[in-house]
């Protein structure tokens, strides 16, 4: 049966159709409201805006479930590899053996970036923040590798194309910003592996390849791999519905992942945790001072728009932590203060009234400084794992029927109509 919600306005009634997700979810059709009533709707930052139909990622906030193509995000990080989730959200199946094996052998063969772009990197600023360099590298990839935009099969190998080059740009930004000789990828290493021994290898100390190493860095991409509508996701549908090339609506992705609201939060949490360790732990000032309204400082790696309870990702990769700093022999200071941080807020009745609970990334940077990631690279590593989604998204919208380009109205609180005045009357 139908279902509507009822306009009434200006003495009249509307209906508006409402439409029913998969998981039961449902959202008031409101494409002809304005056609209709000549209203339209109010909601800065999009909480209860739907921006589309997508079968890729589903979330419940308040369950605190997240499943890539229907399978679960804790199914995913125990048995999955990221190549694999990565083929699961672009496919939407798991690959077979074969699959799988093309997938890696396109990867390898895509892996290589032009050399003419280290000319680029050698003209940074030493100081360069790795965001702003990856989102320029990706763009510029379009100059060097053409997109035959409206042929599916080019678009298909851009795709692999960008999944595999974006681990080379990360890892030269890195040698070359430390003055280092760059390590080309290798044809008997994994995607993860090859990423690390990119970063890390050197001509005097050659990188000894750490399975847990490797098995925690897959667990980081996998858990980063989708997200749905979120702030960078949403960029790069919007700027994709102009048309515009793959490289740059994910350089778009980039940008609006690296504030510290978003995926800059993982860079965040850690310097928030370092700070504290510095004054001496004093973890009271801290929440104190997230619970200030008139202090704009923010628990970093605290709260969420969707979850508003723990976030299934942060659990995963708290117990993470465990496990690969037990590997690796070290003892993290930031670790005990992130649990007693936890531990703190969320006994806390501003927390528990607010809903704010650990996200993503409020464990996530200790797994990356075990690993040796600096940390200044720790929001690329957010992007290199969220490039699956973005560019799974990116495609899903351009493909989608009922897509058109991004154009929304506003709601006009300026001046109205005055008269030009000329320089010589103004006063
Ligand atoms: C990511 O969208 C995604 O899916 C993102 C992501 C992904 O995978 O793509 O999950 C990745 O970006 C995770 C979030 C990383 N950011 C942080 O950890 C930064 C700290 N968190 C906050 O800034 C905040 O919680 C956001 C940005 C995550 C969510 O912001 P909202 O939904 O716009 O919430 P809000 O700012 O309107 O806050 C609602 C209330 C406010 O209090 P009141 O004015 O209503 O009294 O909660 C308070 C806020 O002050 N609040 C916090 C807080 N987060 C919200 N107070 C203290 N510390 C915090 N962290």
């Amino acid at each position: 049966m139908d279902e509507f919600a009822k306009v009434i306005f200006d003495g009249k009634t509307f209906n508006l159709p409402i439409v029913t997700g998969s998981e039961g979810e449902k959202a008031i059709d409101i494409r002809m409201l304005r056609q209709k009533t000549g209203l339209i709707t109010y909601d800065p930052g999009f909480g209860s805006t739907g921006s589309c139909k997508s079968a890729v990622t589903f979330m419940d906030g308040e369950k605190g479930i997240l499943r890539y193509r229907g399978i679960s995000i804790e199914q995913l990080a125990k048995h999955s590899t990221f190549v694999e989730t990565a083929y699961l959200l672009i496919n939407g199946e798991l690959p077979t053996y074969s699959e799988l094996n093309k997938i890696r052998v396109q990867l390898n063969d895509y892996s290589l970036v032009h050399e003419d772009m280290q000319v680029f990197f050698q003209n940074f600023p030493r100081f360069s923040n790795p965001m702003g360099i990856l989102s320029t590298m990706v763009n510029a990839l379009r100059s060097f590798y053409p997109v035959l935009d409206d042929v599916e099969e080019s678009i298909n190998s851009t795709m692999l194309r960008l999944l595999s080059k974006v681990r080379t740009l990360a890892a030269m930004s890195y040698k070359i910003s430390r003055g280092h000789k760059v390590v080309y990828p290798r044809q008997d290493c994994t995607y993860c592996a090859n990423f690390l021994n990119m970063m890390f290898d050197t001509p005097v100390r050659p990188y000894i390849l750490d399975e847990d190493v490797v098995k925690a860095l897959n667990l980081f991409w996998i858990l980063h791999a989708d997200h749905e509508q979120n702030c960078s996701t949403s960029a790069v549908r919007v700027v994709g519905s102009g048309k515009v090339n793959l490289y740059a609506a994910i350089s778009a992705g980039i940008c609006a992942l690296w504030g510290p609201l978003h995926g800059g939060a993982n860079q965040a949490v850690i310097e928030m945790l370092s700070d504290i360790h510095k004054d001496g732990g004093d973890i009271d000032n801290v929440v104190a001072r997230a619970k200030d309204r008139n202090d704009s400082f923010r628990l970093m790696g605290f709260g969420h728009r969707v979850y508003k309870t723990y976030d299934p990702r942060a659990i995963i990769m708290k117990k993470a932590c465990d496990k690969i700093l037990s590997k690796m022999k070290i003892n993290d200071p930031l670790l005990d203060i992130a649990l007693k941080l936890e531990e703190v807020a969320l006994k806390d009745p501003y927390f528990i009234d607010h809903n704010l609970y650990p996200n993503i990334d409020f464990y996530s940077g200790i797994v990356l400084r075990t690993i040796g990631i600096p940390t200044n690279m720790f929001t690329v590593m957010f992007a290199i794992g969220r490039l699956p989604g973005w560019i799974t998204q990116w495609k899903e919208s351009i493909d989608d029927p009922d897509w058109r380009i991004s154009r929304p109205r506003q709601l006009y609180t300026g001046l109205k109509e005055k008269k030009y005045i000329s320089i010589e009357d103004r006063k």
